[in-house]
């Protein structure tokens, strides 16, 4: 990744900053982009630490505002000169409901980060990448991308459109250079599935959280570094021929079928 520029979402915490880290490591120039400035300023501080010398943007903007995606990408070329990957990872689970009783305005929230900032996203990134005839977008899915998850409808819906939309950007930029795919996280310790764990058991999160392991067929859940050498590999030059596939980083739990 040495010299690549690479734009990140989400990249105050979680996957985004675990990705970030793993990147800086390895010599990229980093745009990171948040909605939480004090989060983004924190991740700026321990990658500077951590890999002195290394060069970081970073920029506050909200993905589901389509002026500020343009704004972010804008930002980026004008420091960097070009965009050789685009890890599209900013999102939100929303609340825990059943499907009749969804808060309808958290419903369109969530639609609007996973879904439009997706999108919005690949919009203004593409056309770079298509001047340079070469690039590199993983966007993040779920597992809840590729079957249902009780109780997360809005979540499940945006993470299936974020697969079919990376299936069609593989098909519309691979003749651009542009290789698109997606990752299908299952449940990977970071601040968004912690918080996921208080709503299923408030009063013992840890339970919760020890109870859920024991579906997986690694009995443990994934940890963010487990993600971003899987996410760091699509994102570089080493990926030739892998384009339009949704990715699935879940210790195998995608293929339990029943009860195990
Ligand atoms: N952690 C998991 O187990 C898991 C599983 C499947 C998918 N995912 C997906 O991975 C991505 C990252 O999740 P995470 O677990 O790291 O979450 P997180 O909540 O720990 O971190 C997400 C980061 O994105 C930022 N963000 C959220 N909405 C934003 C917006 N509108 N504009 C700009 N920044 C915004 C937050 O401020 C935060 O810094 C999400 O798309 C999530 O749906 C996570």
């Amino acid at each position: 990744m040495k010299n690549k520029v690479i734009i990140i979402t989400g990249a105050g915490m979680g996957l985004g900053l675990a990705t970030a880290e793993l990147l800086a490591e390895q010599g990229a120039k980093l745009s990171l982009v948040d909605y939480n400035a004090e989060a983004l300023s924190q991740a700026k501080e321990t990658l500077e630490n951590a890999n002195p010398g290394v060069e970081i943007l970073t920029i506050t903007a909200d993905v589901s505002d389509e002026k500020a995606v343009k704004g972010y990408v804008d930002q980026t070329l004008e420091k960097f000169g070009r965009i050789d990957g685009f890890y599209n990872n900013a999102g939100i689970e929303g609340r825990q409901a059943p499907m009749t009783d969804y808060d309808v305005n958290i419903f369109k929230k969530v639609i609007d980060i996973n879904l439009m900032g997706v999108y919005y996203g690949m919009r203004y990134v593409i056309p770079a990448m298509q001047k340079q005839n070469y690039g590199r977008i993983v966007n993040v899915a779920s597992v809840g991308g590729i079957r249902g998850v009780l109780n997360q409808t809005p979540y499940v819906a945006s993470k299936h459109a974020v697969s079919g939309m990376t299936k069609n950007a593989a098909l519309e930029y691979g003749r651009d250079g542009i290789l698109t795919n997606a990752i299908a996280p299952g449940a990977i310790l970071t601040p968004m599935v912690a918080e996921a764990f208080k709503q299923v058991n408030p009063s013992d999160p840890k339970a919760a959280e020890t109870e859920y392991a024991q579906r997986n067929p690694t009995k443990r859940l994934g940890q963010p570094k487990e993600v971003a050498t899987v996410v760091a590999f699509l994102l570089s030059e080493e990926n030739g021929y892998v384009n339009g596939q949704t990715i699935a980083i879940d210790g195998g739990e995608s293929n339990i079928y029943g009860n195990s």
